[in-house]
């Protein structure tokens, strides 16, 4: 059942407006990040097993052990630069940042007691659930993370490493449809169907310019005769803006991005005619963003070339691209495999769960799959050409 609040606070939204409609990008964003009655908003218990989806660090701490392995190689690469700055950005229940630190603290104590780990997080209930999971972080004794905006972030400022993981997915986005040769805007009003009020789509014109330039950007033409009648899908416009913040507060260092999607020519297949959207609740999926209103998930694919081509505009450089499998086995996956079998005391069962989820970690059907996006900013030739352990398995296109 949808949440009766959340409803009553978008149908105001869309009263409120002029046109009685907001754009589709609108409501995702107060269906996920209502102040009050948000998806995010209203409880962190939404990820993991009992809730609606799970991500990689959800399976096993390995996960965030072997990001770990890599952030102590840029720290070797960029000189051993003190202090070194690693800005999760989304970080949900605060998983992998207990599984870096805890894992850091055991094995490179000394890149430990130089970490800035700075958390960017938009939702205030995440942000209580990590500071209660990530507590022995914080005190006195071992004062490692804190919480940040980017307002709180000065110009320029990151030595380091901003990274994410399933943050870009979660961003609202822009809908649109091909209809009858033009491209129409895809934006959600209020309509009485059975004595009920729902939420329905009308379609309208484009509701900024943005939209046009994304496409121009992307060298993509919708309507050159490539594409079907009645084609939709999606525009990340809110990532382009995420970019911009990253970029602008990065000195020195990397940007990693970790999410499903596709390069360009895949996102915006002709034969992707209905789009990525997809709605999680319970462990279902499904495209039906009007039902479930607070109660479930809603994201949409990352078009990694957007990220690749918006970032140049910002300053970033594009040094990587690889698939999740590949850089976690390149990280090491593969000996934590082989090395099940010989661990003492493991009990069979145990020791078949362990080697289930080190699989899925892998799949190439599910996470194995996802995208693993590295950028830098003011790094010399000589750093850039050093290779990262994560991306010496060439990916596979
Ligand atoms: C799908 S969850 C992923 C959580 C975590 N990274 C993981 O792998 O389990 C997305 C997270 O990003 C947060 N988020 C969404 N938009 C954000 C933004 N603009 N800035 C920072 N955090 C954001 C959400 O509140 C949530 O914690």
């Amino acid at each position: 059942m949808s949440n009766p609040n959340l409803c009553e606070q978008i149908a105001r939204t869309i009263q409120a407006n002029e046109q009685k409609r907001i754009s589709f990008a609108d409501y995702m964003n107060l269906a996920l990040y209502h102040p009050e009655y948000g998806y995010y908003t209203t409880g962190a218990g939404k990820i993991g097993a009992g809730g609606d989806f799970a991500t990689s660090p959800h399976l096993c701490p390995d996960f965030g052990e072997m990001l770990a392995e890599q952030f102590w190689q840029m720290w070797q690469f960029l000189g051993c630069t003190v202090p070194f700055q690693l800005v999760e950005m989304g970080a949900g229940q605060g998983l992998i940042a207990g599984d870096i630190l805890g894992y850091l603290q055991q094995k490179y104590p000394d890149f430990f007691h130089i970490l800035d780990y700075i958390i960017i997080e938009k939702s205030p209930g995440m942000r209580r659930f990590q500071a209660q999971r990530l507590a022995r972080f914080t005190g006195d004794s071992a004062k490692r993370l804190r919480w940040c905006s980017w307002a709180e972030i000065e110009p320029e400022s990151i030595i380091g490493c901003c990274f994410s993981n399933e943050l870009v997915d979660a961003l609202p986005v822009h809908q649109f449809v091909i209809d009858r040769g033009q491209l129409k805007e895809i934006y959600v009003t209020i309509s009485e169907i059975h004595g009920e009020l729902k939420f329905v789509e009308v379609l309208g014109e484009i509701s900024t310019p943005k939209i046009a330039e994304y496409f121009a950007e992307l060298e993509l033409d919708l309507l050159g005769g490539k594409y079907p009648d009645g084609y939709r899908s999606e525009v990340n416009l809110a990532a382009n803006t995420w970019l911009k913040e990253v970029a602008q507060r990065l000195n020195r260092g990397y940007l990693l991005t970790i999410d499903y999607g596709y390069q360009c020519d895949r996102y915006y297949a002709p034969s992707r005619h209905q789009g990525t959207l997809q709605c999680y609740y319970q462990h279902r999926y499904h495209d039906d963003p009007y039902i479930l209103v607070g109660q479930q998930d809603i994201t949409a694919h990352v078009n990694f070339t957007a990220l690749e081509r918006y970032g140049k505009q910002w300053g970033l450089e594009n040094i990587a691209f690889t698939q999740q499998g590949l850089f976690l086995m390149a990280l090491g996956l593969g000996d934590r495999i082989a090395a099940i079998s010989t661990t003492p005391g493991l009990d069979i069962a145990t020791a078949l769960q362990r080697r289930e989820v080190l699989h899925q970690l892998i799949d190439p059907m599910g996470l194995g799959n996802f995208g693993v996006l590295l950028q830098s900013k003011g790094l010399t030739n000589e750093e850039i050409g050093q290779k990262l352990t994560g991306f010496t398995i060439p990916p596979m296109r």
